[in-house]
């Protein structure tokens, strides 16, 4: 859309009362979440779905949510869009990747082998998957007590069906499923008020974040018509599974001692199981530092570590977000918003056999651009070496693998090259969805078609 666009908002002012929290709140910590994703058969059901969750959909100008402490957000897939009736020259505007839906972008994201479509938990992957609604909650029984009155809501509805869930929560570690503290960087954006955690990183332009705001390359992304998108993003869900013991077991292997193993899963990371990053301990964990949000995300790459000899240009975060380090491209217009829950029990500390359980990350971008953020990152970034000069190396962490991929820690005097990393994540189903703001949801909700 142009920029002569009538309702740009230039201001440096967000419309804070009309965007999702679950777009620019993180979660709390610890937490009790679920998923459940819904398919609509009847649209008169459907947009009274839209109308009773736009009240409890909480606003990110709200410190409360209006469901005491859980917090509601709810997106739409584009079969979820259609079968609520939303024009067609209105479903046109939207981009895509978003048209197209997640399965059907398997090439590009690397979800071949198990990760592949055919192989995801029905019915993620299907034209089945309209609404996906998420509740988080400090704890189990707030959760329970705020599905429970959801549940009398959605039941009422002939003509809706809950056909998936997944539950998460916080693990007694408080980590992700591989034992590292996860939620750590998240960007600053303009006008938002919520600080990001990156002293050094300059606020990102909201239009990165959110359509019908002006992003970083002086675009603005936008619907047909413009109050559908207004205050609106995409995001990109995915159960991801984490296969833990076979982590443990590579670095184990790869490694001489103790010490070693949990350097080498640094490496890998770019930051200790503690959160504190290589940038600022190379040498050993402070975990006083991982906890303390005023200095675990405080620093740069280019001036101090070009080389990677302290964080590693192919470990997760060097790769997720380069910084201010000489890539390929600008890192600017491809940064995201993250939200993580993890799911399934801990594999207890020292187990290195599989015990056969689903365990992992239920993983949520947020952003604009699903193309330029999400798809980009997953396939240049994650599943690609060349933006820094690794051709054959990948995300070693999360990287999609077809065998013979590398990870290299630099080192003097000889760096240390590691071969045939195992797929050590495995994509479970997802899909790409709109998340609508609240004046969008009533929008949809009063449909005539
Ligand atoms: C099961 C899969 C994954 C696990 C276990 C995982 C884990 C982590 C951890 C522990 C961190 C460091 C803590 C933090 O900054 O929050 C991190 C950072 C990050 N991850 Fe992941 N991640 C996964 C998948 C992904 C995927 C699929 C993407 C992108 C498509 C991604 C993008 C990022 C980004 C952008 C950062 C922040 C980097 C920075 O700003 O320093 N992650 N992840």
């Amino acid at each position: 859309m142009s920029d002569e666009a009538s309702n740009v908002l230039e201001l440096p002012m967000l419309e804070l009362d009309d965007i999702q929290s679950g777009v620019l709140r993180p979660r709390p910590t610890p937490y009790a979440a679920t998923y459940i994703v819904f398919r609509i058969d009847d649209r008169r059901a459907g947009r009274d779905l839209m109308r009773r969750v736009s009240t409890v959909v909480t606003s990110a100008a709200n410190p409360t949510s209006p469901l005491a402490d859980t917090w509601v957000s709810v997106a739409l897939s584009f079969e979820g869009l259609r079968a609520l009736g939303v024009p067609q020259e209105s479903l046109d505007s939207f981009p895509w990747e978003f048209r197209q839906g997640m399965a059907a972008r398997a090439k590009e994201l690397g979800d071949i082998g198990d990760s592949s479509p055919e192989k995801w938990e029905k019915p993620l992957g299907t034209p089945d998957v309209h609404v996906v609604l998420v509740a988080v909650s400090p704890d189990t029984q707030q959760l329970e007590k705020a599905l429970e009155r959801a549940r009398k809501t959605y039941q009422e509805l002939t003509g809706i069906s809950a056909i998936w869930r997944q539950d998460c929560h916080a693990l007694p570690t408080e980590t992700e499923p591989f034992g590292f503290r996860d939620g750590i960087s998240h960007p600053a954006i303009e006008g938002s008020g919520i600080p990001g955690t990156n002293p050094r990183e300059r606020a990102l332009k909201a239009g990165e974040f959110l359509l019908s705001y002006r992003d970083e390359l002086g675009g603005i992304q936008s619907t047909m018509p413009e109050v559908l998108g207004r205050n609106g993003s995409y995001v990109a869900f995915r159960k991801l599974h984490q296969r833990v013991a076979q982590f443990r077991q590579f670095v184990k292997q790869n490694s001489a001692n103790n010490e070693e193993e949990e350097l080498l899963a640094a490496k890998m990371m770019g930051r200790w199981r503690s959160g504190a990053p290589l940038a600022l301990c190379p040498f050993h964990d402070d975990p006083e530092l991982g906890a303390d949000p005023r200095r675990n995300n405080d620093f740069l790459y280019k001036d101090d570590d070009p080389g990677g000899f302290k964080t590693p240009g192919g470990s997760h975060i060097r790769r997720t977000n380069p910084r201010d380090s000489s890539i390929a491209g600008v890192a600017r217009i491809h940064r995201m918003i993250r939200r993580g829950t993890a799911y399934g029990p801990l594999l207890p500390e020292g187990v290195l056999d599989d015990d056969g359980a689903d365990r992992g990350l239920m993983f949520a971008f947020v952003g604009a651009h699903l193309g330029l953020q999400f798809e980009f990152v997953q396939s240049q970034w994650i599943n690609d070496g060349v933006f820094f000069g690794a051709d054959e190396d990948r995300d070693p962490m999360v990287g999609s693998k077809e065998g013979g991929e590398s990870f290299t820690v630099p080192r003097r005097p000889v760096r240390k090259r590691l071969h045939g990393i195992p797929e050590f994540v495995v994509t479970r189903g997802g899909e790409y969805c709109f998340m609508p703001g609240l004046r969008a949801l009533r929008w949809l909700a009063n449909l005539q078609t």
